[in-house]
């Protein structure tokens, strides 16, 4: 049997790819290559197509022995979402509907969600835990929140059966160099500020340094990438046990804020990186830092790569590696 991975050629869909290519599962990818890259599929079988089409989705589940669905593909960017919250709606909202009227008509009864920190809005306490109110601030997070709530009513109707990870930031790169973060645009801040260290940018630009927080900017949790994959094999592994639907938070439960990261990128990369202060973004939080108790308790989820100095280092081989990118050295 295969898993699908929707988005597969994408930032976090590529090291999912990876890993379960690294645990010999038989793999299929379906992506638009709207921001994915072709080269970031480091093998199964690639369709290059769109959820939204109905004979793309007959079309993959029709040629391929698909039991489960890591279902990554949709935008996600916070300020995007802001000027055009319908472009999430369509491409997320709608595409997931897609996915999941498609699984239904194959017989397929699994799937794994690429979720969001931004479901849960301005949070009312940190560490945030899976139970707290979801409020999202921005139309992303409202999206992703959405969609997981399709997800709920599919399994009550028709038994497909979901896992949702709830992700807070994710940064670094697969630890082979061959896959890593390239976006664009870029708006994440690891890699911007990598891109400021490597003289590619003239500054960092920090939005907002007025949050209620020690140094006034915002405070995020980081996890690697591969960690993040890893998680999504044994959710795969939770429901091909008969796992339940379950909801998941995936972080490394320790915030740091946009002024500490930019210090541990000056000491990863020896380099001076020149920081602009500038006006909030619309749609941030304040403060995301995850709990993960229950994934690490109920998955057997335990991250690898938990100092940020090493996540900050792993993108940084990545971007001296790839200057450019997938296009070009
Ligand atoms: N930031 C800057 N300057 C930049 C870029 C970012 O100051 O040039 C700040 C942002 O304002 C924010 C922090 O750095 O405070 C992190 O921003 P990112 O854009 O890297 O990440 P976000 O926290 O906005 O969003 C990410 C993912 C979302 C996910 C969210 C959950 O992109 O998909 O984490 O925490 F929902």
């Amino acid at each position: 049997m295969a898993v699908l991975v929707t988005g597969g050629a994408g930032y976090i869909g590529s090291h999912a790819v990876a890993a379960l290519l690294e645990r010999g599962e038989d793999v299929v990818v379906l992506d638009n290559l709207e921001q994915g890259h072709r080269e970031a599929v480091l093998g199964g079988k690639l369709y290059v197509g769109d959820l939204r089409d109905r004979d793309v989705v007959d079309q993959v589940f029709g040629e391929n022995e698909i039991d489960a669905v890591i279902h990554f593909a949709a935008n996600s960017l916070v300020g995007e979402s802001m000027k055009d919250p319908g472009k999430y709606y369509h491409n997320n909202v709608y595409g997931t509907l897609c996915l999941l009227e498609g699984m239904n008509r194959h017989g397929v009864k699994r799937i794994v969600f690429s979720s969001t920190a931004a479901t849960y809005g301005e949070p009312e306490r940190v560490p945030i835990d899976e139970l707290d109110r979801t409020l999202p601030t921005n139309a992303y997070g409202e999206t992703k929140l959405a969609m997981e709530k399709m997800m709920k009513w599919f399994d009550i109707a028709h038994g497909i059966k979901y896992v949702s990870l709830r992700y807070f930031n994710a940064a670094g790169a697969h630890e082979s160099g061959r896959i890593g973060e390239d976006h664009n645009p870029e708006t994440h801040l690891v890699p911007i500020v990598l891109q400021a260290a490597a003289g590619k940018r003239p500054h960092i630009s920090v939005f907002g340094d007025d949050y209620d927080t020690p140094d006034g900017t915002c405070i995020r949790d980081y996890i690697h990438v591969s960690d993040l994959a890893d998680a999504h094999v044994l959710a795969v592994e939770r429901l091909r046990g008969g796992g339940d639907s379950a909801v998941y938070n995936l972080g490394s439960g320790n915030g740091f804020s946009v002024k500490q990261v930019i210090e541990i990128a000056r000491n990863v990369t020896g380099r001076d990186i020149k920081v602009v202060t500038e006006p909030r973004r619309a749609g941030d939080p304040a403060v995301l830092v995850a709990s993960s108790e229950r994934a690490r308790r109920e998955l057997g989820w335990q991250p690898k790569r938990e100092r940020l100095e090493d996540i900050i280092r792993s993108a940084w081989q990545w971007h001296q590696a790839h200057p450019n990118g997938y296009n070009g050295n």
